[in-house]
């Protein structure tokens, strides 16, 4: 009788926290996050979820290693609580099914994709931003892409995924339009160029050249340069 009511007691208070927690995450996203669109959870590349998610790297025995379903289990349960707290229509998720960046590989990318595309399918986040297949790297750092096309592609996840679709890797503008009408995407992120050139929109807009990135200044921290110093269309001419 006693276990019964302080297990009782044990659930109000941990509803209680909850509820107060979510009001201050509605709070605080009121104000401090108003400005933003939304919120785009981090599964790519190597980092915490996308740990979870290799079968390279993830060598646990409980239920968030092992099986397919169990290594996709964190990253889901993140998107499902971050959904929870600011609606599906305010969330995104990166992903890298097909990298093996800081050691995280895994041995069939594509089902990872797919599982993952399905599952979020039933999350309804607003769109899955996936690298292609072609990224090429040495240790940490993005080195280029290969120009010999690659037998993978991200076709079938973009046809299991429900929501809006986000191509990255490699692309330039030509290639970006193309995949664009050829229905391979419904939209393209770029990383290099848009470092490179602050005004990109632009110069696409206005098939203007575009200045080129120095990879020697790629992830330098001292001194910081290569990041905000690029020039903008106007001072080029
Ligand atoms: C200097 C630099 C820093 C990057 N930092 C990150 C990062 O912190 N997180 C991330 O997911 N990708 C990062 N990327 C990868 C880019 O987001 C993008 O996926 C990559 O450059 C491939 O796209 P691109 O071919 O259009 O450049 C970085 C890339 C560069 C060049």
């Amino acid at each position: 009788m006693k276990r019964e009511s302080t297990g009782k007691k044990r659930e109000e208070e941990l509803k209680e926290e909850k509820r107060k927690k979510k009001t201050k995450i509605e709070k605080e996203w009121k104000t401090r996050w108003s400005g933003f669109d939304g919120v785009e959870i981090h599964g790519a590349y190597g980092y915490l979820i996308d740990q979870f998610l290799k079968d390279q790297v993830n060598d646990r025995t409980d239920k968030y290693g092992g099986s397919l379903e169990n290594r996709c289990r964190f990253a889901l349960e993140v998107v499902e609580a971050v959904v929870d707290e600011i609606g599906a229509e305010k969330v995104g998720i990166r992903l890298s099914p097909f990298a093996d960046f800081l050691e995280s590989g895994d041995s069939n990318p594509q089902e990872l994709g797919l599982h993952l595309a399905k599952s979020l399918n039933k999350l309804g986040i607003l769109y899955c931003h996936v690298i292609e297949p072609r990224v090429e790297t040495v240790g940490s750092v993005i080195t280029g892409s290969s120009s010999s096309g690659t037998p993978k592609s991200l076709l079938p996840l973009r046809k299991a995924f429900g929501g809006t679709f986000i191509a990255c890797e490699g692309y330039d503008r030509n290639r970006g339009n193309k995949a664009v009408v050829e229905n391979h995407t419904d939209l393209v992120a770029y990383g290099r160029l848009f470092l490179a050139n602050p005004d990109l929109p632009k110069r696409f807009e206005l098939d203007a050249p575009l200045n080129e990135y120095n990879s020697e200044t790629f992830y330098t921290s001292d001194p910081v340069i290569g990041y905000t110093d690029y020039p903008f269309f106007e001072t080029v001419i």
